[in-house]
């Protein structure tokens, strides 16, 4: 069944702790961390001391999204202060083999992310080694942008490979994840469903979270 993973990008800073709480009590079992850089995209947002105080205020699996270059330079330290999840992208890893290992080595699971335009057989030969596979479904840099339809057949084709080649990766969506479309990535084989704006833009992040949750298990029910 598709999880929802609340971004915290989109959550009022300055009551963080509350939110997440409210995310929580929603249904949510994780929190997704945009980590920028300024480099990789075209803005700056959170990094390892955030992740540090939340693995404090929260027993939520922390799912950390590195959209920066060098990530091998962090993940370790992201691992340390509390990442459960790292995904890194393949068009930032000229070692991507070796930075997933890398994820593994230091015991977190280990995600590759790919932009709209990286298509999906340039995973190949590493899907054997990931935990998960990270679509993006917005050019990665910002929240509140549209989900561009392109994901759906890249989710499908990795829903399919999963199967031929016996493999048991998971698959996360991520921008512009809303009511719309959630039911669509649910029957597609989405195992994870980012959501930003969609969850804390409403005045009532709980209520959001469970109405998406709910909107899954319908979509699911009516594929059965
Ligand atoms: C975009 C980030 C997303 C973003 C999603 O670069 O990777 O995780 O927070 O936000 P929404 O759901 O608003 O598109
Ligand atoms: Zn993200």
């Amino acid at each position: 069944m598709l999880e929802i993973a609340p971004s915290i990008l989109a959550a009022d800073f300055s009551r963080l702790g509350e939110q997440v709480a409210a995310v929580e009590r929603g249904g949510a079992r994780m929190l997704h961390v945009d980590v920028m850089d300024g480099r990789f995209v075209p803005n700056i947002s959170i990094g390892i001391p955030v992740v540090r105080s939340l693995r404090k205020a929260t027993t939520l699996k922390l799912d950390c999204h590195l959209m920066i270059v060098e990530p091998d330079r962090y993940t370790a330290e992201f691992i340390e202060a509390g990442a459960g999840m790292v995904s890194v992208h393949q068009e930032a890893c000229p070692h991507l083999h070796r930075s997933l290992a890398s994820i593994r080595d230091h015991g977190a699971a280990a995600g590759v992310a790919i932009n709209p335009a990286t298509p999906v057989h340039t995973l190949d030969e590493v899907l054997d080694f990931v935990d998960f596979v990270l679509v993006m479904s917005v050019n990665p840099g910002f929240g509140g942008q549209k989900f561009l339809p392109l994901a759906l057949p890249k989710i499908r084709r990795l829903d399919e490979i999963r199967r031929e080649r016996g493999l048991d990766f998971r698959i996360e969506v991520d921008g512009g994840v809303d009511m719309s479309n959630l039911p669509d990535l649910a029957r597609a084989g989405c195992d994870l469903a980012v959501a930003g704006s969609s969850v804390f833009q409403p005045e009532d992040p709980a209520g959001a979270v469970e109405q998406m949750r709910h909107a899954v298990e319908q979509a699911m029910l009516v594929r059965a």
